[in-house]
């Protein structure tokens, strides 16, 4: 692996700092590391590697001499700078939706399409949707086991999902409401905490939302199956971290309960935790912090043909987010 020169765009967020994290415990070949935010975290110190790490405020000219940039600002700072940072040179990481559509980009996850990260015409590649990401780490060794024809999926997703905000607005309505208080929703609709929210991002015309959309749109781009049918229904609960799909997958051949369970032997991010007998099934607190996602309650559906039932879980800053983007810093770095 060569050293690069890396900067995370977006440092100070729920995702920049599980990058972080992932650079610091996957021992990322570093050559430097530039910590970038907005104006109001600039000066701000971070521990890293035993040194200590100053925030810069992002401007266009932050990307002189970096080789690869993270980013995790949100849409609109991808659109702004991540074209700013590929003139300059850089390969850009990007978190953001900004990007997954445009045919020049490549949309990655690493255990199903790595060789895509290599084909990057504009400088940029995408990560994909934190959802998505869970759900196909399920779905892919089931789809080369089966051939996946249809997906029906309904998410259960955590505040953090929202970044620091949604964290901190559940955290203060749980305290508002335990201490007798009105109740403040400033980040969601409604309230969230004690609560569920059935609309993630915003409508499109036909009813569904683009984080539903997004399942159909980027879990076809993902896995090279542009006949997929997907329909979703994306639901935000009152869970800190870590997001949960329960997902009906209709297949092409026959299905087999026992190959299916085979099917993720060995595969690395992706494990089986599910036995009724001693009630094991995987919650949002087993995914928390971890890089691995869980697959349990998996049983031949009842209502529909040569299709599996299964419920997933991942936490979504660290697969959803930035251990997948790290994980494309890597094959980068690999060659
Ligand atoms: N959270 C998740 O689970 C998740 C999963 C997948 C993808 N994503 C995507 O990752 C991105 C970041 O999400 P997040 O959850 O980490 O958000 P977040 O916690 O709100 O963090 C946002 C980050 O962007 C920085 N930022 C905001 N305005 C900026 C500006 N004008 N210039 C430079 N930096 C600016 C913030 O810096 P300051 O601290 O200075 O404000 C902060 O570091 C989004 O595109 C999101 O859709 C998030």
């Amino acid at each position: 692996m060569k050293n690069m020169n890396v900067a995370i765009v977006g440092a100070t967020g729920a995702v920049g700092v599980e990058i972080l994290s992932c650079l610091e415990t996957r021992n990322f070949p570093l050559a430097s590391l530039k910590l970038l935010a907005s104006k109001r975290s600039a000066g701000k110190q971070v521990a890293f590697r035993g040194q200590t790490l100053t925030v810069e405020e992002l401007t266009p000219e932050s990307f002189a001499g970096v080789d690869l940039a993270l980013f995790s600002a949100g849409g609109d700072i991808s659109r702004q700078f991540a074209p700013i940072a590929a003139a300059a040179g850089c390969v850009v990481v990007d978190n953001s939706s900004a990007f997954r559509q445009d045919p020049d980009v490549p949309l990655v996850v690493p255990e199903i399409n790595p060789e895509a990260a290599f084909d990057h015409p504009r400088n940029i590649i995408a990560n994909p949707n934190c959802t998505t990401i869970i759900t196909l780490m399920a779905l892919y060794p089931l789809h080369l086991q089966f051939g996946l024809k249809t997906v029906i999926a309904s998410s259960y997703q955590a505040v953090s999902g929202s970044g620091q905000q949604g964290i901190a607005e559940l955290e203060g309505q749980v305290r508002a409401i335990v201490d007798g208080h009105p109740v403040e929703s400033k980040v969601y609709p409604k309230q969230i905490a004690f609560n569920l929210i059935p609309q993630i991002d915003n409508f499109a015309d036909n009813g569904y939302t683009k984080e539903e959309l997004k399942m159909l749109n980027e879990g076809r781009k993902i896995m090279s199956l542009p006949e997929l049918n997907v329909t979703c229904t994306c639901v935000r609960v009152p869970v800190y971290r870590s997001h949960s799909i329960s997902v009906v997958a209709q297949f092409y051949k026959p299905v087999d309960l026992e190959l299916a369970r085979k099917a993720f032997d060995g595969k690395p991010g992706i494990a089986l935790m599910d036995d009724p007998a001693t009630r094991t099934w995987p919650t949002p607190l087993d995914s928390t912090n971890g890089d691995t996602c869980y697959v349990g309650r998996m049983r031949r559906d009842l209502a529909v043909d040569n299709a599996l039932n299964l419920w997933v879980v991942g936490d979504q800053v660290r697969k959803g987010a930035a251990l997948n983007a790290v994980q494309i810093a890597e094959l980068l770095a690999s060659r």
